[in-house]
């Protein structure tokens, strides 16, 4: 069964990560704009750093949740072939265990070198523009997609959803494309849709299903499922 699952701020929601529309539109007291755009960025790079330094640091402060784990255990089962795309840049997916997560909106804790464009994992503050070990330059900037620019690796994700069986969006609003978009490319493509939100999303009216409630107890319930069906042991 070829699954694409897509997740979005909800998922680490009850992690304690903030999610982005919950809060009056503002991420952390910070409207996106000031924060997550590549004008903002040149405007003032000192305060846009700290906010990703803070981010970054407060990743130690959480943990993977219920949902986190159903996901990274929905990978091991047998004949599953997931693709597990995330719009989050926290690493709470990776420490319940997933392995080969796609980060189409980048990670806090990768740098990007806007000189010589090489990335590296990064764990501490670039606030005080630190040497890029690549090339040396001060022109390291979060490993993050802001508002303006392209989410990654788009291509594969696209053929991911045009061979999938399945696409199941996890706690996200619908409210940002392409992501957004992903549900109504899987069903023209023969998918069977699933919504698993707290609230319905933007685009809940796209999906075949949708069932609402906390991730933390939805996704473990949907993954009990899809091994029921391929006869794997749940207990
Ligand atoms: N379980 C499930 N869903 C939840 C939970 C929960 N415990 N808590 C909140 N949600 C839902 C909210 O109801 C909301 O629909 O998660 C969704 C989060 O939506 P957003 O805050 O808009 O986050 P997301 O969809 O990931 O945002 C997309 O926008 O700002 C950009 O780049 C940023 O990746 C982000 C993108």
């Amino acid at each position: 069964m070829r699954i694409v699952v897509l997740t979005g701020a909800g998922v680490s929601a009850e992690s304690g990560v903030p999610t982005f529309r919950d809060a009056d539109g503002l991420w952390e007291g910070h409207r996106v704009e000031d924060v997550a755009t590549p004008e903002a960025f040149e405007m003032q790079p000192g305060v846009v750093q700290r906010f990703y330094d803070e981010r970054r640091a407060a990743l130690a402060l959480v943990a993977p949740n219920p949902a986190h784990t159903a996901l990274a255990r929905l990978g091991t089962l047998p004949g599953v072939d997931l693709l597990l795309v995330t719009q989050n840049i926290d690493d709470l997916h990776e420490r319940a265990g997933a392995t080969d997560v796609l980060h189409m909106h980048g990670e806090l804790l990768s740098a990007l070198c806007a000189s010589c464009r090489s990335r590296c994992r990064w764990a501490g503050d670039l606030a005080d523009f630190p040497p890029c070990p690549g090339c040396g330059m001060t022109d390291l900037r979060p490993d993050v997609v802001w508002f303006g620019e392209i989410p990654y690796q788009m291509e594969r994700i696209q053929s991911a959803l045009m061979r999938a069986d399945v696409f199941v969006s996890i706690g996200t609003s619908g409210a940002v494309y392409p992501a957004a978009g992903f549900v109504q490319m899987a069903a023209a493509c023969g998918a069977r849709t699933l919504e698993l939100n707290l609230v319905p999303s933007e685009g809940t009216s796209f999906f075949d299903e949708a069932r609402h409630g906390p991730a933390g107890r939805l996704v473990p319930d949907w993954v009990d499922e899809v091994a029921a069906s391929l006869g794997v042991d749940t207990r």
